[in-house]
């Protein structure tokens, strides 16, 4: 609890580095997670407009005795309300049951649209209003970020992107590091596969360290600095993700993890995704693949 990282984000606000993720899990599935994940120590929570879950995350804050402020609340923009950012950001507030987010990202820059600079000035807005107290992006590549600096002077603290052993965005993290953005991890294990769990390296330092693989590839982000924000809704596993502050992987070792790096994106492509049931089919037909 008090010996987990917190990261200062170039704005002077503070976020854990390693909080809960929330996709995938429904609003009585969530608001029972966050219930156990508060009591084992985490204390930042990632959801967004589009997981539909913003109500249960809101009951769980309103039933804790843990003050607000102690309490990190991430949620994100979606593709279809980067013209009517106010309007978004006070639905989520209101199924937040919170006057204010600690961030609120730009979910996807949807390019096909060219929606976001106008999306990212409104966030400034509503950041200025007190509605928000962090503004930051996802799923952004450079010249994405370079344009909203280009054309409003502001730069996001946070650049959310998937990234995992097997897809590491070298490149992109040092981008964001050269530029004052804390680079975060979706997907973070990977979503849970083998390719990464039973990994023979992952396994070999599982031993070496006396940890399980999960809890490795979770402090092989924090090595990097990177914030991590891995989903479970099995409470041995919630606990097993937040017991990781009692070790630290050797340089040799991270070095060594670049090697599992094949660029094997698991969500969809930053430059050309908007819409979101184009994805839900895209999972169907990779589960349907899987099963033959
Ligand atoms: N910005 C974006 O575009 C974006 C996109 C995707 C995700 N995200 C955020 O990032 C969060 C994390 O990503 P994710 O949910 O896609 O994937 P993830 O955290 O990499 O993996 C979650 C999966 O791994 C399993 N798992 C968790 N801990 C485990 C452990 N210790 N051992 C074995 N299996 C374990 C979970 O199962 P159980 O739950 O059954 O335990 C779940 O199936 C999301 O929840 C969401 O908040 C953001």
């Amino acid at each position: 609890m008090d010996n987990q990282p917190i990261i200062r984000l170039a704005d002077g606000n503070h976020m854990p580095q390693l909080g809960l993720g929330s996709w995938a899990a429904d609003d009585q599935q969530i608001a029972e997670t966050i219930h156990a994940a508060l009591d084992i120590g985490y204390r930042a929570i990632d959801t967004a407009a589009i997981y539909n879950n913003e109500k249960g995350v809101g009951n769980a804050l309103q039933e804790t005795d843990i003050p607000r402020e102690d309490i990190f609340i991430t949620t994100k923009l979606w593709n279809d309300k980067h013209n009517d950012v106010r309007a978004a950001l006070s639905e989520s507030l209101e199924k937040l049951q919170l006057d204010y987010v600690d961030l609120y990202l730009i979910h996807w820059p949807a390019p096909p649209q060219n929606q976001y600079v106008n999306a990212w000035q409104q966030l400034i807005e509503l950041q200025k209003e007190g509605l928000i107290r962090s503004i930051g992006v996802s799923n952004f590549q450079p010249e994405h970020i370079q344009r909203l600096i280009n054309e409003t002077g502001v730069h996001p603290v946070i650049n959310q992107v998937e990234l995992h052993p097997l897809l590491q965005q070298r490149q992109l993290h040092a981008w964001n590091a050269t530029h004052n953005i804390v680079t975060e991890s979706w997907s973070p294990l990977a979503q849970g596969g083998e390719d990464v769990f039973d990994n023979p390296l992952v396994q070999h330092l599982a031993q070496k360290y006396g940890k399980t693989p999960a809890q490795i590839v979770i402090r092989w982000h924090i090595d990097n600095g990177m914030i991590v924000i891995p989903k479970s809704t099995t409470l041995s596993r919630i606990k097993e993700n937040f017991d990781v502050f009692d070790f630290k992987l050797e340089k040799e070792d991270l070095t060594t993890m670049t090697t599992l790096d094949i660029g094997k994106r698991l969500g969809p492509t930053p430059e050309t995704f908007v819409d979101f049931s184009e994805f839900l089919e895209l999972l169907e037909q990779r589960d349907a693949n899987d099963q033959r």
